[in-house]
């Protein structure tokens, strides 16, 4: 980010203003994409530029990452290939056999990895209920080095208070890591309410449009794990490419407005579909009834895009609705502009503790009531179907 656009904007106006990032020798308003894998040494042998190789770093992956840090209000971020790499580099820069706490209601592939890959590499990995606050205190040792939680949780849309978490984790001192793909830091910023991490599936709302794989972490602070992370990242090659992180960029400028408006269909649909007859409960922290409602409206300020509902008439009455849409589109992912429908325990799988009637929403940019119609025509007829 340049001095031209320093903090005190808001996260509407950075964005639109690409951040203040453009291009010093054409002037050009647009960044332009660096592709060069390898750099000129001075003759005293330096690399006055900053840059030797692109597998450590490269500078339109550095202006998508100055965006992030800028709208986390972090002191750095980093761009990864995916969410999974960002996220599993945070683990392996810790030292086995480290002690990981980790929400038991998360994404579900994290949490596979988590329970079964990250033990092959030496670390002892504990799973806790994130909403019960007493489990968590016993949960967190003094040989716990890192609690990993995510708010809210796909696809239970579960939210966990992250500054009650932070003052547990730190209090025995570890580190707290949050995952706020489906909040984005328009609507939570975890690193405010104490999170030492903030990690994205850079591939949902950052980027926005289905065409990018990325994942994203910030920091509040550049520390000795900060470097162990940026140095995990260098040797696992996991860095993002630098077309992605173009897309990326491109992505985020207009990120505040397009998560503003899929939100605000978000909870119109909640609502609607409370009502449904076919619905037998719609999973939304916009929703009172939601038993972490009164966080969400406390530590997000928006309640976000994501929701679930289960079906009345079980798995069977679930399918048949997901083969009835003809707008939303019956597709994995979420986070952008259309609008996806998902049976989410034919996705995880045998081990799925997801309940079999319910399918996750994903609301995108289309208008509210044709999106509703679609919806309920297939609920219709997806009961008469099953
Ligand atoms: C909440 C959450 N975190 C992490 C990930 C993993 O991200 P990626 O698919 O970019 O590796 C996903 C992917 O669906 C996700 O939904």
């Amino acid at each position: 980010m340049n001095d031209r656009m320093s903090r005190k904007w808001t996260p509407r106006t950075m964005a639109a203003q690409m951040f203040g990032i453009g291009e010093p020798i054409t002037r050009g308003v647009v960044a332009p994409i660096h592709v060069a894998t390898t750099f000129i040494r001075d003759p005293d042998n330096q690399y006055r530029s900053g840059f030797a190789y692109g597998r450590p770093d490269n500078a339109t992956v550095r202006h998508a990452e100055a965006a992030i840090a800028a709208l986390e209000t972090a002191d750095a971020a980093l761009l990864f290939a995916s969410g999974m790499a960002a996220a599993t580099a945070v683990v392996l820069a810790l030292d086995p056999p480290a002690h990981i706490v980790a929400a038991q209601e998360m994404y579900w592939a994290l949490r596979q990895w988590l329970v079964r890959e990250a033990p092959r590499h030496g670390y002892r990995v504990d799973l806790v209920d994130m909403t019960d606050l007493d489990a968590v205190r016993r949960t967190v040792t003094r040989e716990t080095r890192l609690v990993w939680i995510e708010t809210p949780s796909n696809p239970l849309w579960t939210i966990t208070d992250v500054a009650a978490v932070a003052g547990i984790a730190h209090a025995a001192g570890a580190r707290l890591a949050a995952d706020s793909t489906v909040a984005t830091p328009v609507f939570t910023r975890p690193l405010a309410l104490g999170a030492d991490i903030v990690m994205h599936s850079a591939t949902k709302y950052l980027n926005g449009h289905s065409d990018v794989v990325a994942g994203a972490l910030a920091t509040a602070r550049r520390d000795e794990l900060w470097s162990r992370i940026q140095s995990v990242r260098t040797q696992y090659g996991a860095i993002l490419g630098p077309f992605e992180a173009w897309l990326l960029m491109r992505g985020l400028r207009t990120l505040p407005l397009r998560v503003q408006a899929q939100s605000e269909t978000a909870a119109l649909l909640a609502l609607r579909l409370c009502r449904h007859r076919r619905v037998a409960r719609v999973l939304y922290p916009g929703v009172q009834e939601h038993p972490g409602h009164a966080i969400a409206a406390r530590q997000m300020s928006g309640f976000g895009a994501m929701l679930s509902i289960r079906v009345k008439g079980g798995e069977a009455a679930a399918l048949a609705t997901a083969a009835q849409v003809t707008l939303w589109r019956r597709a994995t992912s979420l986070g952008s502009v259309e609008s996806l429908i998902e049976h989410r325990a034919s996705v995880e799988g045998p081990d799925s503790a997801c309940p079999p009637d319910l399918l996750r929403l994903s609301v995108g940019l289309e208008d509210a009531d044709d999106l509703y119609a679609d919806l309920d025509q297939a609920l219709r007829t997806g009961a008469s179907r099953s």
